[in-house]
């Protein structure tokens, strides 16, 4: 089977890459003449563990290929994956011209049958908006007879999970309305469930729904967590006890329950937007989420509110070292990250800022520039610094050399945005400990 992915972004690339390791012949397609050209000399522009590894695997074995050129290659291809970015726009409505762009291209070079998929986080009725604008096409060019089919096939990988994600999938979801598109998505994703077949077929809306639903249901319990934790440092409770004691409870379960400084990211923040942005679109509101959201822009302050209150308001002047700036560990993406609002305000209110991460640093430099010191290791961003931030918790930052921190520090405060450190051994060893929802 030849398929085709068009927009080689996390989703596009790690989907390619992972079903040309299942044998099918991928082109991945993107308008980024640079990055396609460094794929093709196996650079990979993401950081994802992993993908270079199956990326070069493929490519070597020619199952792998990339171009900028989609009309070329279209009409050799069984299914066409639609990839690309969905962002904000400036409503929060999700932005659908690169799709609408994709569709207009297929639209006007097919020639033969094909499946059109939706992969990209798209509001319901997307699937549906290409299908009528590929039909009016190609009826304007007179192909009146010539049959496609579009399906919908949204993505739940997690970025710095990406490969295990998509190879291993909980469940897969297509929406789908016809035998034949389901016929073909049951070809390609058999391989990947082959001893227990978890794809689950539904209608195009109801899928396109379900992965806004489950974003939204996720994002949810982070804002529900973060709520509870400011709650409990006001009562005296300690919300990593409290968070145990809930999530043993098997109703409940113990993902997504950790609180912190705020969820980003490429999806939660611009998808949990979208979706309260569908709903008005059709006269409902989404209270909840608007709660979700709210809650969620003031946990990305929660760690400068907490230096602010240490330092009494004085900031202009200090040095503060942040350490993690991606939106998560595993992942170079700082889209919506809290690391860049936390930087922004600590640059606002005159601090010097010194940063660390292990593969974020360049992105951070497209959005920051230089008005923030990079540093070599956590050690050089905490050189002579008043206090230590924490928003993203990488694993090689939990057992950091507090001894040599004590020494090279100026002042020894500690704020840890993800609950990583242990208080009490902290205070025992002359720092100045803030966590999440802790006494
Ligand atoms: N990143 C994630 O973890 C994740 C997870 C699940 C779903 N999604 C969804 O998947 C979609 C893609 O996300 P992403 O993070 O991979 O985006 P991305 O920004 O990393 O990549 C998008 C790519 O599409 C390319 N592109 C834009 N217009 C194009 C066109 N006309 N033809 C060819 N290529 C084009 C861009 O150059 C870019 O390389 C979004 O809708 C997102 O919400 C993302």
């Amino acid at each position: 089977m030849k398929i085709a992915v068009v927009g080689t972004g996390y989703v596009g690339l790690v989907s390619g890459a992972c079903f040309a390791e299942m044998g099918v012949d991928v082109t991945c397609v993107d308008i980024d003449r640079k990055k396609i050209e460094g794929l093709n000399q196996g650079v990979i522009p993401i950081y994802e563990p992993g993908l270079t590894r199956i990326v070069a695997r493929n490519s070597d074995a020619g199952r792998l290929h990339f171009t900028t050129d989609l009309p070329s290659i279209l009409n050799q291809m069984s299914i066409v994956f639609i990839a690309v970015g969905t962002p904000s726009d400036e409503k929060g409505n999700a932005d659908l011209s690169y799709v609408m762009k994709v569709a207009e291209t297929i639209a006007d070079h097919i020639t033969q049958p094909l499946l059109i998929v939706t992969k990209s986080t798209v509001p319901v009725g997307t699937s549906h908006r290409v299908r009528d604008l590929v039909r009016r096409r190609l009826d304007e060019r007179g192909l009146h007879e010539l049959n496609f089919d579009v399906a919908s096939n949204p993505e739940f990988l997690k970025e710095g999970a990406a490969i295990n994600d998509f190879m291993s999938p909980d469940r897969v979801v297509v929406g789908v309305e016809s035998e034949q598109a389901k016929e073909l998505m049951t070809k390609l994703y058999r391989p990947f469930l082959l001893n227990n077949f978890r794809v689950i077929f539904m209608d195009i809306l109801s899928s396109e729904m379900t992965k806004y639903a489950s974003n939204a249901m996720l994002a949810t319990r982070i804002s529900f967590m973060n709520d509870v934790a400011n709650l409990c440092e006001l009562v005296g409770a300690d919300v990593n006890m409290v968070r145990r004691g809930m999530g043993s409870d098997s109703r409940i379960g113990r993902s997504f329950l950790y609180p912190g400084c705020g969820y980003g990211g490429s999806c939660f923040p611009k998808d949990i937007r979208a979706l309260i942005s569908v709903a008005e679109g059709v006269g409902y509101e989404m209270k909840l989420l608007k709660a979700v959201e709210e809650v969620n822009n003031l946990q990305k302050n929660i760690l400068f509110k907490k230096l602010t209150n240490h330092f009494s308001g004085e900031l202009k002047g200090l040095t503060v070292a942040v350490w993690g700036l991606s939106f998560k560990p595993e992942t170079d993406d700082v889209r919506d990250a809290p690391s860049l609002t936390l930087i922004r305000s600590l640059l606002d209110a005159g601090v010097n800022v010194r940063t660390y991460d292990p593969a974020a640093i360049n992105e951070t430099r497209k959005v920051l520039g230089d008005d923030v010191y990079y540093a070599n290791d956590i050690y050089d961003a905490a050189l002579d610094a008043d206090a230590l931030i924490l928003p993203t918790e990488w694993k090689e930052f939990r057992l950091p050399n507090w001894g040599v921190l004590k020494k090279i520090m100026r002042r020894h405060v500690v704020i840890d945005g993800r609950n990583i450190y242990n208080g009490e051994e902290l205070t025992s060893l002359g720092f100045t400990y803030y966590g999440i929802g802790q006494k």
